[in-house]
């Protein structure tokens, strides 16, 4: 990419910071060793006691600057979403206000989980008006907090139905119907969960299609799992009547959260007809992505699936009080626990500080800003989006080039790509979610960078990224067979960042 290019498209010219000591990139902190007193080796140098020091101990010797420098490098070698935007469709990474970490590192928040359940009603009532909070949203009567990921809480979803079939003496339902525009948990939750998976075709508009929908449904039907806007960000318009169609074969309908920033304050769930759902809280709220972790995926359910929740739930004014409270409980036919203690608390913290900071208007506002951002950035891009009406999120068709390609390549015009290759009914798709946190300004930005990417030749796209610390990365193998432990890259003998 020439300068000359990066202005034209009023781009920021943007060069990630690049590392480099004698040929490798930032070292390892055992390869800084700066070892300054030995611990150890025979002994006969060491300050310490013979019976308190051992040959095995290979801990790095650094200095306080080196470490915190260490770690910033590293910092500035990857890209993240306090780098800049970050519009990875359907995966959601969204800024999350700093706020929510302030609140979840007041002093009362560190509670030990073991204590009595008297001396933490602070950390109940907040998880109790979490829960409430949720149900509210999601138009559900009860909710758990347990599960912590939006994954697992599909699981815990699937689990659910499958218990409540199981105590109607419908346990021989097996099947789960799955669009095929679904993520890929969807499918793996429901296979996970015991299910066979039945995969559902889309219609010409990218929706349900109802007629692959009746001929799917049976009696061996226990679930269909959906969301809305489905991944191509669009509404299933015939939301009610699918659920009629579920509900008539004895099935439930399970929502996957992941889209319900498109929604919020505005339509809920449980009034379309779904019977269970998960939270993304990462991606509707504020709080870290599952896999960067700790997550949390709260699960939420109509009245006749709550017996059913994993333990401990929390409730007012339990009947083992003598003062009015909050304590934990054991729901009737609880499938059990899925997660130690109350669930990730910290993250529950976030989340929670998040909604009660937004309230009934900031949220629906946010959901504004979400759907007003997509159709702002999509509107103003060269690719072509073939399904429309979209809300939160778009996916466009990056046509005769590699979608996987142009994600390279936008990284050196100082963004991050979008979601690639799925859903696959949009050739070379580009899954697109700006989300509502940024500016027009930025927006800008972003549709820029797709716009310089779409005039680029094929050999500067396969070249790319050029840019970035690390450069064109073998990220099949870098998936497949990651080497995890600095050990192993010593014995190779060779570095590890590219
Ligand atoms: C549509 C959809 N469903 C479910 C999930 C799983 O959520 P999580 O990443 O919190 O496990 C995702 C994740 O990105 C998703 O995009």
């Amino acid at each position: 990419m020439s300068d000359e290019r990066a202005d034209e498209a009023g781009q920021v010219r943007y060069d990630q910071a690049r590392y480099v000591d004698d040929g490798q990139y930032e070292p390892l902190l055992s390869e800084k060793d700066q070892t300054r007193v030995e611990i150890g080796g025979d002994g006969s140098d060491s300050p310490l006691p013979d019976d308190l020091t051992r040959d095995s101990l290979e801990l790095p010797e650094l200095s306080e600057p080196e470490l915190a420098r260490h770690y910033t490098r590293l910092s500035q070698m990857v890209y993240g979403i306090d780098s800049g935007p970050y519009p990875l469709g359907s995966c959601t990474m969204k800024y999350n206000p700093k706020f929510t970490e302030d609140v979840a590192a007041l002093p009362g928040g560190a509670v030990h989980p073991d204590r009595s359940e008297t001396s933490v009603q602070g950390t109940l009532e907040l998880m109790y008006r979490l829960q409430d909070y949720l149900g509210r949203i999601g138009g559900m009567d009860a909710v758990t907090l347990q599960p912590p990921a939006g994954a697992a809480g599909e699981f815990v979803g699937i689990r659910v139905a499958a218990a409540y079939h199981e105590y109607n003496g419908e346990g021989h339902r097996d099947e789960v119907i799955v669009p095929e525009s679904a993520h890929g948990t969807n499918f793996a939750s429901a296979a996970l969960g015991g299910y066979d998976v039945v995969s559902l075709p889309s219609d010409d508009d990218g929706r349900v299609d109802l007629e692959a929908l009746e001929a799917a449904l049976g009696e061996n039907t226990a679930a269909l799992m959906l969301t809305n806007p489905n991944t191509l960000g669009l509404f299933e318009r015939d939301i009610e009547e699918i659920a009629e169609m579920v509900h008539d074969v004895g099935g439930l309908l399970y929502y996957d959260g992941a889209n319900l920033n498109a929604l919020l304050g505005r339509a809920r769930p449980g009034d379309m007809g779904f019977d269970v759902m998960h939270y993304n809280v990462h991606k509707t709220f504020a709080t870290p992505h599952g896999g960067g972790g700790p997550g949390a995926g709260p699960v939420g359910v109509v009245e006749e699936l709550a017996p059913f929740l994993p333990a401990p739930r929390v409730r007012r004014d339990g009947a083992s009080k003598s003062e009015p409270g909050y304590e934990l409980f054991e729901p009737e036919h609880t499938i059990g626990k899925v997660h130690g203690f109350y669930g990730n608390w910290l993250v529950l913290v976030k989340a929670f500080a998040y909604i009660a900071r937004l309230g009934d208007e900031g949220l629906a506002d946010a959901s504004a800003k979400a759907v007003l951002n997509a159709n702002y950035l999509a509107s103003r891009i060269e690719y072509d989006v073939p399904y429309e009406p979209f809300h939160h999120e778009f996916v466009a068709s990056a046509g005769e080039q590699d979608a996987a390609d142009v994600a390279k390549r936008m990284l050196d015009y100082g963004v991050h790509p979008p979601t690639t290759k799925w859903p696959e009914i949009v050739p070379e798709a580009l899954m697109t979610e700006p989300t509502e946190v940024e500016s027009k300004a930025t927006l800008d930005q972003l549709a820029a960078a797709f716009d310089a990417v779409a005039a680029e030749d094929e050999a500067t796209l396969e070249a790319a990224p050029e840019r970035t610390a690390a450069r064109r990365i073998d990220q099949t193998s870098a998936a497949r067979s990651p080497r995890l432990s600095w050990q192993a890259l010593a014995d190779d003998g060779e570095s590890e960042s590219e």
